[in-house]
């Protein structure tokens, strides 16, 4: 399978370079065809090309949403993308690719959805939201992205714990750990065409062609 990988303006990059890292150890059976940021200076995509990753910029703010749309499936088509990974992407992706990617995109959030997702839960905000409400656990969600934040059909999910002296920075770190092998895996099982959804209910299978 050929991925687009999206980044964040500020994203470091550090689940692409976790998925590219999957794939060089043929954990992942794809390739990584293109990086897609929105903003040229973005420090992932300086990682990608650094990497000799394939880029492209397609710029969001300041201009019609179907024109951002539109640019977005000329280069997913251009590439022949069949399935996308979202890593530190912030913004809601436009229905145009949902749609054509149906159950081929893939996210990696920084909390156990449904708790502390949504709209401007990102980041740091997830951690400090997650500790301002005394939680015990917390960890990261892989899901499959639908048509708006965070609600897609979950995929993996895994768990850290709270600590009583945690920090938004601390907890991020730990939570960061276990977001890498999570991101992996969920992407290989796409790849490998081993998902099935069922309504909200993603099943893994053993078999690609069951
Ligand atoms: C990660 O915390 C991820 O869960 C979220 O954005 C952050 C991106 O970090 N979606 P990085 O750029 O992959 O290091």
């Amino acid at each position: 399978m050929k991925l687009a990988v999206f980044v964040g303006a500020k994203g470091r990059g550090s689940n692409l370079m976790a998925v590219h890292a999957g794939i060089q150890s043929g954990d992942i059976p794809a390739v990584i065809a293109v990086v897609v940021g929105t903003d040229e200076s973005a420090p992932a995509l300086e990682r990608a090309r650094d990497a000799g990753l394939e880029t492209g910029v397609v710029r969001a703010k300041g201009r019609p949403d179907d024109a951002y749309a539109d640019e977005l499936v000329s280069v997913l088509r251009q590439h022949e993308v069949g399935g996308i990974v979202l890593a530190g992407y912030l913004r809601r992706l436009p229905d145009a690719v949902v749609d054509n990617w149906k159950h081929k995109i893939v996210n990696i959030h920084p909390a156990l959805l449904p708790s502390f997702g949504g709209k401007g839960m990102y980041g740091q905000h997830v951690h400090a939201a997650v500790l301002a409400y005394g939680a015990k656990v917390s960890g990261c969600t892989a899901h499959l992205v639908d048509n708006d934040y965070d609600t897609g059909p979950v995929v993996l999910q895994r768990c850290v714990p709270v600590l009583d002296n945690d920090t938004p920075e601390t907890l991020s770190a730990r939570v960061l750990s276990v977001e890498h092998p999570t991101l992996v895996e969920a992407v290989a099982l796409m790849a490998a065409g081993r998902l099935r959804v069922d309504g909200r209910l993603v099943r893994i299978v053993d078999n690609p062609d069951s």
